[in-house]
């Protein structure tokens, strides 16, 4: 391995393709979802081991919701499993859950499942996995301007201090810049995804779909980054 070989501190993933995945093997959609959560599971494994700070997944989206009600209850149901039979896993893997976004309309028990991630998990070092669920970009961005407004409103803070990091502070969590951005599935679109933290994130996009996506496209996605000559608007370095 080369000396100044990069891991990325936050990667984001638009985990896509469950459905498509499903459907090539004469599948229904809700086993596509069922494997895209064990290709995750086994990659949160890798990825902490990698030394990767933060790993963000978007695993529902706001717009989801428009969905058949018998999708949305299959993957309500499998967060809902999987949150409670995984627990003990990700916090010996030492791995600190988070979670990004809209509390409605989620039901009560999958709600409260996700604040028992969090709080037992709390206290963790290694890896942290943000999972944005019920999470929207625009979203995000104006749940954080309420925030800061009441802050402005209540003399927290002066309209002066508003800046592009304290911005960031009251996204949903404080998490550093996203530098590595990949969608499997082979779709090049955002769908809202992380829309401030994204700003100057390296994209990829392979045509994997999420269920195939292992530790070994993974390792392809790493390398793809090192090529990249990031600039962040200066001159070029390599
Ligand atoms: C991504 O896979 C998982 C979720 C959005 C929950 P899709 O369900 O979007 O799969 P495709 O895009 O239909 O193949
Ligand atoms: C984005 O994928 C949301 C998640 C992966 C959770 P979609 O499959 O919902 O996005 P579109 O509809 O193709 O843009
Ligand atoms: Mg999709």
């Amino acid at each position: 391995m080369e000396e100044d070989y990069k891991i990325p501190t936050h990667v984001g993933i638009i985990l896509d393709g469950n459905g498509r995945w499903a459907k090539e093997k004469g599948l229904i959609r809700s086993a596509g979802h069922k494997a895209g959560y064990e290709a995750l599971r086994k990659l949160v494994r890798y990825i902490n081991d990698k030394g990767v700070k933060v790993l963000s997944v978007y695993a529902f989206s706001t717009e989801n919701f428009k969905r058949s009600e018998e999708e949305v209850s299959y993957l309500m149901n499998l967060f809902l499993k999987v949150f409670k039979k995984d627990l003990a896993e990700f916090n010996d893997n030492n791995v600190k859950v988070l979670f990004s976004g809209r509390k409605e309309p989620l039901a009560d028990d999958v709600w409260e499942a996700m604040q028992e991630m969090e709080k037992t998990t709390e206290n963790n070092t290694g890896l942290i996995l943000n999972i944005c669920l019920n999470y929207g970009g625009q979203a995000e961005i104006v749940d954080a301007t309420k925030k800061i407004v009441d802050k402005v409103l209540n003399g927290e803070i002066s309209k002066e201090e508003i800046n592009e990091e304290l911005f960031r502070q009251n996204l949903y969590k404080d998490l550093p810049p996203m530098d590595l951005m990949i969608r499997t599935s082979g779709e090049v679109r955002i769908s809202n995804f992380m829309l401030y933290e994204i700003a100057y994130a390296e994209m990829y996009f392979p045509k994997t779909y999420f269920p195939d996506f292992d530790e070994k496209e993974f390792d392809i996605a790493i390398d793809v980054y090192n090529k990249r000559d990031r600039r962040f608007g200066g001159i070029k370095n390599k």
